[in-house]
């Protein structure tokens, strides 16, 4: 058996050592009075998405909270994927929200347009979708969707930065489009987040979401503050900040590699249930499906692949238990799983993990 592979692996070269070097010794760790990374990754990462403004937090589970308590949800209703983290549906039960689960399309794994008009009701407020693995949603259909029924269009893009969908590059298409930079993310930091606007009243949601983005704090001045609101800390460290704007300058060469390896296991991976390829995907997964899932993933491990399982549907764990039924979701729930693919491996471990998987699914 050769080296251990691992399921996710972040790059981490000697830039981001520099830069984290640079920080701790400036002494100035949080945002605000540091040497301004934090300001410097929203511009950066603004113009990069082509957005109309960007916010930068500290998980994407902050950004989603944050997101959602601009949308006044309570008794309102949120429809949204059971295949997603937890995060995604914890958003809106945190801010008095209630999910309505939609299913999800058998080749992308993302929310099925053509199961969301029956969804919808009087109380529905949001449409939320998940841009799962990286590929992104049918977004012109749900946009389509949102206008219709003068719904809002909240994007969770934790997988997908990097992505594009019609030529432009997620977070530049909906109202409020939420990313993660969790260390196993495309783009990696020790801990962040971020929401992009695109809204001509950006500038007002900007100020809104700054102030709850750290306790509450307005009007800061050289004698003190106001605080008119609660808020909460959720705001992204200069270390995180700094290492983000490194791997920012990587993030299409990184995502070209995923690119490359997702190309050969679509064409070479024996198996009937396999992400598809798509050049506009930034493969922060790539999912197979296989029915003995158990034995299969004990194979591997034994072979030192590690493999993964996004996600047991959230519809089914006891917070959220709902009386739905969502059969694609609950097929991809039994079969789906995560193989590794990222920038850190070689032709060999490729050729390894092909081999593995069309030796023992
Ligand atoms: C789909 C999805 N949404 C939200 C999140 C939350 O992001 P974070 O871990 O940065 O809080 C994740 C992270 O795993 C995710 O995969």
């Amino acid at each position: 058996m050769g080296k251990k592979i691992k399921l996710f692996d972040p790059s981490v070269g000697f830039e981001e050592q520099q830069v984290t070097q640079q920080v701790l010794k400036s002494h100035f760790w949080a945002s605000g009075a540091g040497i301004g990374y934090v300001k410097k990754f929203e511009d950066s990462f603004k113009k990069y998405i082509d957005s109309d403004d960007c916010i930068a937090v500290n998980s994407g589970t902050a950004a989603l909270n944050l997101a959602l308590s601009l949308m006044d949800l309570k008794g309102k209703e949120v429809i949204v994927p059971s295949l997603t983290f937890v995060a995604t549906i914890n958003a809106i039960l945190l801010n008095g929200g209630k999910p309505v689960f939609v299913d999800v399309e058998p080749h992308t794994m993302c929310v099925d347009p053509n199961q969301i008009e029956k969804l919808i009701t009087k109380k529905t407020k949001v449409i939320l979708p998940v841009h799962y693995a990286g590929m992104s949603c049918s977004l012109d259909k749900i946009e389509q969707i949102c206008k219709k029924n003068d719904l809002v269009l909240i994007e969770d893009a934790a997988h997908a930065a990097g992505a594009k969908f019609m030529g432009k590059r997620i977070g530049s298409h909906g109202i409020i489009v939420c990313f993660s930079f969790h260390p196993v993310k495309n783009l990696a930091m020790p801990t962040g987040g971020l929401i992009a606007i695109n809204d001509s009243g950006h500038r007002k949601m900007r100020d809104v979401l700054l102030a709850r983005r750290w306790c509450g704090i307005t009007n800061r001045n050289n004698f003190g503050y106001d605080v008119k609101e609660a808020g909460w800390n959720y705001y992204m460290n200069e270390i995180s900040a700094a290492i983000g704007l490194v791997q920012l300058k990587k993030l299409d060469a990184m995502n070209s590699i995923r690119r490359q390896i997702a190309k050969r296991y679509s064409k070479e991976i024996n198996l009937e249930g396999k992400m598809p390829f798509d050049e506009n995907c930034s493969y922060h997964l790539y999912w197979i499906m296989v029915k003995n899932r158990k034995r299969f993933m004990e194979k591997m491990f034994n072979a030192g692949i590690e493999t993964g399982i996004h996600y047991r549907p959230v519809h089914t764990m006891s917070l959220y238990k709902k009386n739905v039924s969502l059969p694609m979701t609950e097929t991809a729930g039994k079969e789906i799983v995560s193989i590794p693919v990222h920038q850190n491996l070689s032709d060999t471990k490729v050729d390894r993990i092909i081999r593995g998987i069309n030796e023992n699914a």
